[in-house]
């Protein structure tokens, strides 16, 4: 793919010279014995950066959601989630496989619940014969809704909810660090709100693998055990836990650049009559947008001809993602071949 811009995902990025050499000189020992120096130092590096008790490193985002879920809740329970939520469409039915829990989707706006709408959805207590309510789960940002940034009245309002009805709230934190660079907002407020935090290091921070999950030291305890049954304990990973502390230290303020690189692109999108864009869901790395007079597979191979590799958003809409592998005369180059495609 070396010939091509990819746009597809932020997860296609490769390790920078400088990750690749602390990824080299990391320090390991065997993490199932808690001797990994290297992946100890990234565990407590992320606790302090959340603002939370403990924290634990994980293989992916789907595997650091689903550990949270299984830990919060028993068989039989249930999730609310947003429509559009990952852990809802992408998560391969994993609530259900791995967890025996449910999903109850509430349909947000910009991948915002309204709390009345999640309300709603919370079930009676005394309805034995219903699925149990354990947890809200909130996706900040939003992949789906085109990046958008859950605001922290919402948060706030949410987790209100989740007091009153003494549920567990969960945030699946992907691309926490884009929402926290785009707002100001600093990560540890935004998970201040929230009993359990999952984030990726291998999405827009650009390392090659790896999550983090993190609550209270009770919670990772849980969670430790739980990762280990599904085997998710790795030995001398201090290799890849370099990579996530790299990128934590490193990767974070420059996502503003991504965010830059994406608003450029959505632009010139909006001002193309042959395309539909919501510009006002683009507020970070995502963009999502609907080709009007071609399917969105020829529209997808016409770009990918021209050396332009972009992902399906839903099924009616192309998906751009800005990372740090594209560089703002990419970013031209992209422009020039959307002119030319959707001309
Ligand atoms: C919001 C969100 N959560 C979780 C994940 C899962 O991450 P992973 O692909 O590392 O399992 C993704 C991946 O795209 C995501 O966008």
């Amino acid at each position: 793919m070396s010939n091509y811009i990819d746009l597809r995902s932020d997860t296609v990025t490769k390790p920078s010279e400088g990750m690749r050499r602390a990824m080299y000189e990391a320090e390991v020992g065997d993490d199932v014995f808690k001797e990994d120096p290297t992946v100890n130092k990234l565990e407590g590096y992320a606790a302090e950066l959340l603002g939370k008790e403990a924290a634990l490193f994980v293989t992916s985002g789907v595997q650091g959601n689903q550990l949270c879920l299984n830990v919060l809740t028993n068989p039989g329970d249930e999730v609310i989630c947003e429509t559009d939520a990952h852990i809802f469409n992408y998560e391969s039915g994993s609530p259900a496989v791995l967890s025996g829990i449910q999903i109850h989707p509430v349909k947000g706006n910009y991948g915002v619940m309204l709390p009345e709408d999640v309300e709603e959805a919370i079930r009676p207590v005394t309805a034995y014969y219903m699925a149990h309510s354990k947890v809200i789960a909130v996706e900040n940002t939003h992949n789906r809704a085109s990046g958008a940034i859950i605001p922290l009245e919402n948060i706030a309002a949410l987790k209100k909810l989740s007091q009153k009805y003494n549920l567990y709230f969960h945030l699946d934190g992907a691309r926490i660090w884009n929402a926290s660079v785009a707002t100001g907002i600093k990560v540890n407020e935004y998970a201040s709100h929230f009993d359990t935090v999952s984030c990726c290091l291998s999405k827009g921070l650009g390392a090659p693998v790896g999550s983090i999950i993190a609550g209270s030291k009770d919670f990772i305890k849980s969670a430790y055990r739980v990762r280990k049954a599904w085997g998710g304990g790795m030995r001398q990973a201090g290799v890849i836990a370099a990579a996530g502390l790299y990128a934590l230290k490193n990767n974070i303020s420059r996502l503003a650049e991504d965010h830059e690189k994406a608003k450029q692109l959505a632009n010139v999108i909006a001002e193309n009559p042959n395309l539909e864009i919501d510009l006002k869901a683009v507020q970070t790395n995502i963009i999502i947008f609907k080709p009007l007079n071609s399917s969105v597979s020829e529209a997808q191979q016409k770009c990918r001809d021209e050396g332009l590799l972009l992902s399906v958003g839903k099924t009616d809409s192309l998906r751009a993602v800005t990372h740090l592998d594209v560089t703002f005369s990419d970013i031209e180059k992209s422009i020039e071949i959307i002119n030319k495609v959707f001309l």
